[in-house]
Formats: C-alpha cells, structure tokens, sequence
C-alpha cells in the first residue's frame, strides 16, 4: 500500500497543464489553456484547462475533472495505478506501508486455495486416465466427443468419481483444511459430513493468466433434468467470475501472432478449437461479457472477433457485448455459426481448414452487420429508419477513446453512406450521443451523492423524428433545393466586383451527378445558359414551363422560408458570444451557444450584413464538399487499385490528405446557414 505521506507528495507535485498537455495538445488563451476535447470527437476546441483551479472542463461535452481523474479516465488506470504513474513521472520514490492484517489474511487464504485446486487438478486428472471409472465414464466421454488425448493433457481435464466422498477424503488425509475445501468448491457439507461437490463429472480447470487453477467448471456426463449442466467454483479470493476468460492462458501467444482474439461461450469450443489448431481463443462461460473481461483482451490486442451460435439468443448474447467493447476501443468483428450448431460441434463437423474458411469468410463489421439487418427491417418506412439513424449513430458515439477518432470517422462515412445520408450530419448526430452520454454519466455521478430524485426522462420514442434527424434525412434535398432559391432570388445580385452570385455560383464545373433531386440539376442546366448569355431566371420565368416538377421545385424552394437562423440575427448577441469566446468565459458562453453543434465558428464567420453571400457562400460551401468528397471516393478507387506503383500510392495518399483537408476546412465554415423547422 502507498503511504499517506507518499500521496500528498505526488498531489503536490501535479502539474495540471503538464499531465494534460502531454495527452492533448494546449495552447494558451489568456490565464487559461485549450485545445481539442479528447473525450468527444470535435473540430473546434472547447476542452479548457485552468492551471489555477487545477481543472479542466470541456464545454463541448460538459467532462470535467482534476488530473488524476483525467489519468484515470483517458488511460483508465485505477487509483492506485494513476499514483503509481504519477510517481514515477515526477521522481517520487514511493513509501509502502505494510500490508493490513485483513490483507495479510486475505493474500493467505488465496495462497491455500491456488495450493488445494492444484492438488485437485492432479487428483482428478489422474483419476481420468489411471482409474477404471475414470477411464470407463470420463475419458470415454471425451474421446466419443473427439477431444484426443493431447489435447485433455494440455488443458488438464480430470473427472471426479460418484462415490460420495472419494476427493474429501483423501485431500483431508493430506491435512487440507476443511474451511478452505469448502471455500474452494470442491468439497460441500451434507449432512454435517465433508463430500464431494462435482460427483461424476468431467472436470475443466480454470487458469488465470499466469498457469494456475484457480477453480474449476465440473460437467455432468449423462444428462439430467434436474441437476445443472455445469457447476462451477463459487467466488472467492482468487476465483472472481467477472474478471475470468477461459482458455487466456493458453491463448496468450496466439493472439499476440494473430493480433486478434477469438471469443466463444464455452469450455468445449475453446478446446475443440485449440485442437484444430485455433488458439488464439477464450471464452466468456455463457454470461454476457464484463468490462474487466475486456480490458483483459484488450491488453493483447485490439481486434476481437466473438463467434457464437447464429440463433437470436447467440446473436443477443453477441449485441449485449458489443457496447461495452466498442467503449473499450476494441475492432468487433462477428462470426455467427449456422444453425443448432456451436463452434465445437461445427469444426468436428466440418473439420479444421473448411473451420478457419469459414470464419475467414463471415466476419462481419459488428457495426456495419447491425446497421444492415435494421437497414433491411426498415425498409421504406422512413420514422423506421429515422430511428435507425439514431441508434446507428448512438453505437457509433460509444467510441469514445482517442485512439478511436480515426475509426469513428470512417463508420461515420462507411454508415452514411449505407443509410444515403449527410456525413456531416451522421457527425453533428453522434456528437449529440455523446453529449447526452456523458451528462447522463454526470447526472448518474450526482445522484450518487444526492438523494435520489424521483425523476424520470422521458425516453424517446424510436420512431421519434428530431430536429437533427429530420435536417440530416432530408439534408441533401434542403440544400439542392436553397440552390435554386438562391439562384432565382439574388442571382443577378453582385457577388464581388463584377461578378454576379450566379457566376460564382457557376464559377466551377457543376455535376450534375452529384445531385440527388435530378430537378434540381435541370433548373441549373438551364439556369446556366441563359446566365451565359447575360441573363438571370427568377420564378415568373419558371411559372408557365411545361414540366409540372419542375414548377413545382422551383416554387417550393423559393417560398420555403429558408433564412439565417435567428439565433445569429441578434447582433447584440453576437457580439457577446465573440467576446465570451475571446475572454474565455466559457460558463457564460456555454449557457448561451451549447445546444448549437458548430457554435463557435458559426459565430466567427458570421456577418450581419450581407446576408445574401453568406446564403450563396453556404450554396457554394455545400457544393464544393459535395465535389471533394466525389473526388475522395475516386481517388479512393485509384488508391485500391492492385496495380499501382509505389510512386502513384504515394501520390494518391498526397491527393487524398489534400482533399481530406480541403474537407475538414470547408467543413468548418459549414452551418452559417441554418434551415429553420
Ligand atoms: P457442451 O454442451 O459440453 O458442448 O458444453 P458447452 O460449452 O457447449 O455448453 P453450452 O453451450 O451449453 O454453454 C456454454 C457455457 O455456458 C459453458 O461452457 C459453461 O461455461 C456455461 N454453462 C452452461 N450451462 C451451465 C450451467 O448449467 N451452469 C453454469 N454455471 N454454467 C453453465
Ligand atoms: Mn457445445
């Protein structure tokens, strides 16, 4: 244990702006520091950090916290481990005071159980290969299921007799400790008299990380109504349910070499695996999995591939994981095995390569799998896929690391596209979850330490249309449409110098491709050449043309009242809010401006007169994002190509940062134009 005197030194010596900063890049802003939020995916910074008060808060997402909560939440270190880290940053030699007598009891007790299951496992295995009942019963079991011998050997596998107390006995004639038998559960009291806890059955010990048993799963042999499949080891100092993977021990180096673990539900997947050559393999024991659990996987490696049975039940018990995965930074991929089947009865079915094919050819994105089959339920029903949006984008805010901001892009852009939507506004979405996310986290930590409000949220309805949902299914429509608004109401309107909004809304190529409302890019076709020849529509020209369509979009979209938002129509306001941003005073900032997405740069850019080109500027913005990401997407097919040389695949990745960029800038000057409904 650290000594109190330790502690305080290490607190005294904490450098907020130093700790933090070497995780997030700080730059100063009067007596404060800012920078990107690393607990929420944003383009503008709003995580600030106030060396005086030792705190830093994020005004995106509301996260806040001193360093050692920042430690034990960007790294996920424990207490003791953020001490230990923090130490050894700052030179601190660290004072260990002795250990409490109840520790001291405890480190005992675990010391006699890792001695008694030990003595077990040797007990039970050489029953199963050297006693005729263990022979006769056990063993032959194992061989007609088609485990061989080499494989029982390596994972130790035993069988304990019927007789009523055959173990007992003989493990109290060895002067062990009924208490501690009792504690391991291998021994039960009935009838005041010691016997044995898994009679007649084949025993699967349980290793923790390092090769010891640590308990066990004892299956019954012939099958029975009433008695359960498996008996397992009760909790107790060294065996803790929630922290066990089955097989890790034994799988530790494969799933270094493989850079991926496999996940099944029980014993004999694990093994039968193993036997066909698949070792980098666990198995969670047919509960859904623990946070400690993955955190264990996640120590070897990042890409985790659960392989369960292709039933509803395998595929709930697969999807209940998932979050939690996805919160720990892990790649799901997932495997389902056909029907009735599980990853042990299928690979003795199949046989071992036709196995690692078959695992090779359905993996599936978790993600992506998930959005498909609700894509498909959802059909045409759009309140239904209003409300698959929602969950797609929930899923994807639970990626929350750092390390995860790349691959949350790409499910963004992978997720938008399955669903034919904005990819800016999937990201608007899924930072909305994750600040819903954290308050909700906030609102769980307050009421820890208030009593509990008798409150009730309301929860959405699936098929709930927000705002944001509704702007991001129609989004494409709403801007085609502000197109042509823009076009017929101020095209002849002067942009800069001589030049009209019309030529410099024609200034670069338009595709027509590009537009969704096939309409839309007949109006601006024939917008175009009466432009060229010196003349600008407006409605009355489009009043009597013969294709109804085309009158009807033209009206629509210039009597939709498309304007500036209102909430930048207020100058005084603006003005406040700009100032509150230079001054960093973000309490009175985040009051005002938190619920818009893009907040501080819709205000940086915003320009009270003129409000024509800022129209025709969010016109433009939308069409050359639209053209970059055409761009993207080709140069994407280049990059794929098996053919390339070395020089070209650097000149495509050169081409792709610049378009990225180019993104990401425009981006940023995106949402001056807010559609109000
Ligand atoms: P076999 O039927 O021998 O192939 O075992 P299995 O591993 O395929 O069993 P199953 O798929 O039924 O269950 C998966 C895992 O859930 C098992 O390996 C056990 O860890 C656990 N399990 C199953 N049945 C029981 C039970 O009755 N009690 C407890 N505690 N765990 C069980
Ligand atoms: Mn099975």
């Amino acid at each position: 244990m650290i000594a109190q005197e330790t502690i305080r030194q290490i607190l005294n010596h904490i450098d907020i702006v130093d700790i933090v900063g070497s995780f997030v890049k700080l730059k100063k802003r009067g007596a404060n520091y800012l920078g990107l939020c690393p607990f929420h995916n944003e383009k503008t910074p709003s995580f600030t950090v106030s060396p005086s008060k030792e705190i830093y808060k994020c005004f995106g997402c509301g996260r806040s916290g001193n360093t050692v909560s920042f430690l034990m939440e960007h790294e996920k270190y424990s207490y003791v481990e953020t001490l230990r880290w923090l130490a050894n940053k700052y030179n601190i030699e660290i004072e260990e005071t002795e250990a409490s007598p109840e520790l001291k009891l405890q480190q005992q007790v675990a010391e006699s159980l890792y001695i008694i299951n030990s003595y077990a496992q040797k007990y039970f295995s050489d029953i199963l290969f050297n006693d005729d009942e263990g022979q006769n019963i056990g063993l032959s079991y194992l061989k007609e299921r088609g485990f061989r011998e080499a494989i029982i050997q390596k994972f130790q596998l035993g069988y304990c007799l019927e007789q009523r107390d055959a173990f007992a006995k003989k493990a109290l004639a060895s002067q062990f400790n009924n208490e501690y038998l009792q504690k391991s559960g291998l021994v039960v009291m009935r009838d005041d008299k010691p016997a044995d806890n898994y009679r007649g059955r084949i025993i699967f010990p349980v290793h923790n990380q390092t090769g010891k048993v640590i308990g066990f799963g004892a299956r019954i042999i012939k099958s029975n109504d009433k008695a359960p499949k498996y008996i397992n080891t009760p909790e107790n100092e060294i065996y803790i349910k929630s922290k066990i993977l089955y097989g890790s021990y034994f799988a530790r180096q494969a799933i270094d070499k493989n850079d991926e673990c496999l996940l099944v539900e029980g014993y004999t997947d694990v093994i039968s695996l193993h036997q066909a050559g698949i070792e980098h393999v666990v198995a969670s024991g047919g509960t859904s999995l623990t946070q400690d659990q993955l955190r264990l996987i996640k120590k070897y490696t990042n890409n985790l591939t659960i392989i369960y049975d292709g039933d509803a039940a395998g595929i709930k018990a697969a999807l209940r994981g998932l979050d939690m995965a996805l919160e720990e930074g892990l790649n799901v991929k997932l495997v389902l095995i056909p029907d009735k089947e599980d990853p042990d009865s299928y690979v003795n079915k199949i046989g071992a390569a036709a196995f690692r094919d078959f695992v090779a050819a359905n993996k599936k994105d978790f993600i992506l799998f998930q959005l498909e089959v609700s894509l498909k339920e959802a059909g045409n029903d759009s309140s239904k896929k209003a409300a698959v949006v929602n969950q797609v984008a929930e899923t994807i805010a639970k990626m929350n690391k750092i390390e995860d901001f790349t691959r949350q892009q790409d499910y963004v852009q992978q997720c938008a596209q399955l669903l034919g939507i904005e990819e800016t506004g999937l990201h608007t979405l899924v930072n909305k979850f994750i600040r819903e996310k954290i308050s909700k986290e906030e609102f769980k930590s307050a009421q820890k330490n208030t009593p509990p409000a008798k409150l009730q949220q309301q929860p959405a309805e699936p098929g709930d249309l927000s705002d944001e949902t509704f702007n991001l299914l129609f989004q494409d429509e709403l801007q085609e449409r502000a197109i042509v608004r823009v076009l017929l109401t101020y095209g002849a309107k002067q942009w800069a110098g001589e030049k009209t909004i019309a030529d410099y809304i024609f200034e670069d190529e338009i595709d027509e491709e590009m537009f969704k409302n096939k309409k839309v890019a007949e109006v601006l076709k024939i917008y175009k050449e009466k432009n060229r020849e010196g003349q600008q529509l407006s409605v009355a020209d489009f009043a009597y043309f013969e294709d109804s369509e085309i009158v009807k979009l033209v009206i629509e979209s210039t009597n939709h009242p498309y304007e500036l938002s209102h909430r930048w129509n207020d100058e005084d306001r603006a003005h406040t809010i700009n100032k509150a941003i230079w001054e960093l005073k973000y309490e009175e900032f985040s009051s005002k401006v938190l619920y818009n997405k893009n907040a501080a740069s819709e205000v940086f850019l915003y320009n009270v007169e003129d409000n024509y080109r800022d129209e025709a500027d969010g016109v433009m913005v939308y069409l050359k994002l639209k053209k970059i990401k055409r761009l993207i997407l080709l140069n994407e097919e280049d990059l794929k190509k098996p053919t390339s040389t070395a020089e070209e695949i650097k000149h495509f990745q050169e081409v792709h940062m610049h378009l990225k960029q180019m993104q990401i800038e425009l981006g940023n000057r995106k949402g001056t134009i807010v559609y109000p409904f």
